[in-house]
């Protein structure tokens, strides 16, 4: 197979506006959902002379470390989760004549460097130059398996340019913690390094490694071959085993060594322990008996799938059109694709945020998995349905009698946020979890997952907010309050009655209602002991629920106090001074009228049905001048709010501002990974704002606003049990069922009914 690399696919450094070193490390990153490669110099090892962070990041593979509290009152998690940087298997130690780069500094620049998002394949020159000035050319090519999840490959090729002398290329691989030269005082990232052990394993040919860490008691295996001119299996000086190869180089004259790395899955140590021998022979099928260019293509294969798919075709505007292309790619990159892990919220590029999965995925990244993959939405949300015994055992920690609490941060299910004002008090992440399984029901009619496991979360998170929540006298009338929580702003912490959080609570308890009748009598509801009383009360908890509102300005209120603060004047605020909880005490923040990030207006954008255009646009035009965006994941709500209320400029700024946050590394951040919600919100600024997809209770709406600048956008989706393109131009909309049987949708107003027999349709708006 050969695939002609179109240049819209590509991410080239010179395009690049920044070079920063840190930056390109986390855009050039390679990863396929199991395990993630930030870019590197190949060369830097564990050389702490080296500016950089490169590293390997395992999905779910972490370590504990004790979090220190100055007081550390009952219930406060004991420990954080740290995702492991292991040691970079880009590195490569390369000898010249009497010089060594492990030992001597040679100075090494970049070239170039472009990510082809057609195959996922890293392509690099780099120019070395040794102390005593000898120059050769290293190019490396490197891939991520998204066809077999274990497989990284590495290719180096080597081109001495002005010299003629023997050459030697050791690939070694003998630390297992990754050193890196940052020092971010930054508290969204956390440096801690696990307490690992690398052992290596005799016996197998090639160098295989058991990986273990101390404190959470994981393990994984590692295990990689090599093939290349003289290329043999030895031992270094240090007693470490790898491979090496011994020969003349001469000016002008390349040679390639390929390298094929087999990283294994997450086991509880006593496990990886006991099977190493039988896991490692499993890793060894994967790379035995082929090549870096087979493993390439299999790989590209699936991304040519992927694309086919999920592509979103612009015409009209071509920056965003690559940005949203590298969104898209990431969030493949990122998604875990074993039932047993999520997305982290800096996907698998970077140790931002410690590796933690947070509400981003359900409500940020999933539904492009859901309309596009729903197989793989699947599996993401397995992840929940994996970490509800431990929510469950959080909730009766907490002194509930039920229910499940799940983690605001976790990557285990346990919670691991250390601030627990914007952390655990966050409890929408509950119903964040119901609303995306519904949201995944809807559109793809999953029976076998609702039926045993989607049903089992949405009662026992509705339970929790039972218990958390209770009914009180508001204005003399009876209301189902939920108090001292956090919303999604988290410059608002330990409020009472946060509309969004009591909406989404609502939906919440609604679902268990929606449900009830099919699950009644079966052995489900009565594992459960779901009784008519019980279903009664949160029926009544639903239809009393308060959702706090202004009635003089006729706005949606973020809480029932928020009226009270005093507005604080972002226009007086120096811009070196954001993002605001960089610069400000929390309770400053928390006294006033500011918003991180969309909070109520997110409401709106979740809920789409049932509100007059008026009532919107007061709404946004309440929140959208005290919100400062200091959170990546508000730019595309606020587009999709803008959208639907006919604002389509200020729409299509928000939406060209979310859509390149880690292209133009607009949160200055970028370096410590790329921000998965924001690329998963910039899709839903395509889908829900321009294209403007309302999906619920068995409907299916089309309202089109096209940028003014797109000649057409082009998408395709999964919905029901079908497949459609749909091509948006800015009078008409042309839809043709691709697979399945069809189902009726209405594009602005005009029913359409498409099935075998009509499977196109053209409507004008
Ligand atoms: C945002 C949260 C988000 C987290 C991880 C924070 O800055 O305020 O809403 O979940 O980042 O992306």
């Amino acid at each position: 197979m050969r695939i002609e690399q179109r240049p819209e696919f590509q991410i080239h450094l010179q395009n690049l506006k920044s070079k920063e070193q840190l930056y390109l490390e986390t855009i050039f990153s390679v990863a396929n959902g199991h395990f993630g490669v930030r870019d590197s110099n190949p060369l830097q090892g564990n050389n702490p002379n080296y500016r950089g962070t490169p590293g390997l990041f395992i999905n779910g593979f972490y370590d504990y470390y004790e979090i220190q509290y100055g007081e550390k009152y009952t219930g406060y998690p004991v420990n954080d989760q740290v995702i492991n940087r292991l040691c970079d298997p880009r590195y490569i130690r390369i000898k010249i004549g009497d010089e060594d780069s492990s030992v001597n500094y040679f100075k090494v620049d970049t070239v170039d460097k472009n990510m082809d998002m057609q195959t996922g394949m890293l392509h690099e020159i780099f120019s070395v130059t040794t102390p005593q000035g000898k120059i050769f050319n290293l190019i490396v090519e490197s891939f991520a398996s998204v066809e077999a999840a274990n497989v990284y490959g590495i290719k180096y090729g080597i081109v001495p340019i002005n010299f003629d002398d023997e050459v030697e290329v050791i690939k070694v691989h003998d630390y297992v913690n990754q050193k890196t030269s940052s020092t971010v005082s930054d508290v969204r990232v956390n440096e801690s390094q696990g307490h690992l052990q690398l052992d290596f394993l005799d016996g197998y040919e090639q160098p295989s490694y058991l990986l273990t860490t101390y404190k959470s008691q994981q393990g994984s295996l590692l295990t990689f071959n090599g093939s290349g001119p003289k290329l043999t299996y030895f031992k270094d000086e240090n007693n470490h085993w790898g491979y090496h190869a011994t020969y003349f180089g001469k000016k002008g004259t390349q040679k390639e060594f390929e390298f094929l790395f087999s990283i294994g899955a997450v086991y509880p140590l006593v496990n990886a322990q006991m099977y190493a021998d039988q896991y490692l022979v499993k890793l060894n099928e994967d790379i035995k008996n082929t090549s870096f260019k087979s493993e390439l293509m299999a790989s590209a294969q699936v991304w040519q799938t992927f694309w086919l798919h999920s592509d979103v075709e612009i015409d009209g505007d071509p920056e965003v059109q690559l940005s949203l292309r590298f969104n898209l790619f990431e969030l493949y990159q990122s998604a875990g694709k074993d039932s047993h892990t999520s997305i982290p919220a800096k996907g698998l590029s970077g140790n931002g945020y410690g590796g933690h999965y947070f509400w981003d995925t359900e409500i940020f990244m999933l539904p492009f998995f859901i309309y596009t993959n729903p197989e793989l939405a699947k599996k993401i949300l397995m992840y929940r349905y994996e970490t509800l015994s431990v929510a469950e055992q959080q909730s009766t920690q907490f002194g509930f009698k039920g229910g499940a609490m799940y983690p605001w941060r976790s990557i285990n299910g346990v919670e691991a946020s250390a601030y627990w004002p914007a952390g655990t008090a966050q409890i929408h992440i509950d119903a964040d979890i119901a609303y995306a399984i519904e949201q995944y029901y809807e559109v793809t009619g999953d029976d076998d997952f609702l039926d045993n496991y989607g049903y089992e979360i949405i009662v026992e998170t509705a339970r929790f907010y039972m218990e958390w929540g209770n009914f009180a006298k508001i204005n003399d009338q009876r209301r189902f309050v939920i108090n001292r929580v956090t919303g999604p702003d988290e410059y608002s912490a330990v409020v009472d009655n946060n509309y969004f959080t009591n909406k989404m609570v609502k939906f919440n308890f609604r679902m268990v209602q929606k449900y009830a009748k099919r699950f009644e009598n079966t052995e489900l509801s009565k594992r459960l002991g779901l009784s008519p009383k019980e279903l009664n009360r949160i029926k009544e908890a639903a239809d009393l629920m308060y959702l706090p509102f202004d009635n003089e300005k006729k706005v949606k209120l973020q809480d029932q106090n928020f009226k009270q603060m005093n507005k604080l004047d972002l226009s007086k605020i120096d811009n070196n001074d954001f993002p605001l909880l960089l610069h400000y005490h929390p309770l400053m923040l928390y006294r006033s009228q500011v918003n991180k990030q969309a909070d109520t207006i997110l409401a709106d954008v979740l809920f789409p049905s049932g509100y007059s255009e008026d009532e919107l646009m007061r709404d946004f035009d309440f929140y959208e001048p005290i919100t400062t965006h200091d959170s990546s994941l508000s730019q595309a709500v606020f587009a999709i709010a803008a959208a639907r209320v006919g604002k389509q400029d200020q729409s299509y700024n928000f939406f060209s501002q979310a859509i390149q946050t880690d292209i133009l590394n607009s949160h200055h951040n970028t370096a410590n990974g790329i921000h998965a919600g924001s690329l998963g919100a910039a899709w839903e600024g395509v889908f829900y704002g321009f294209a403007g997809v309302i999906n619920n209770a068995g409907t299916f709406t089309m309202n089109p606003k096209l940028p003014a600048r797109w000649n057409s956008v082009k998408f395709r989706i999964f919905l029901y049990d079908s497949e459609y393109i749909f091509t948006i131009y800015e009078h008409e909309v042309h839809v043709s069922l691709l697979s399945g049987t069809g189902t009726t949708i209405t594009i602005a107003g005009a029913k359409c009914d498409l099935d075998n027999e009509s499977p196109e349709q053209v409507v004008k708006y």
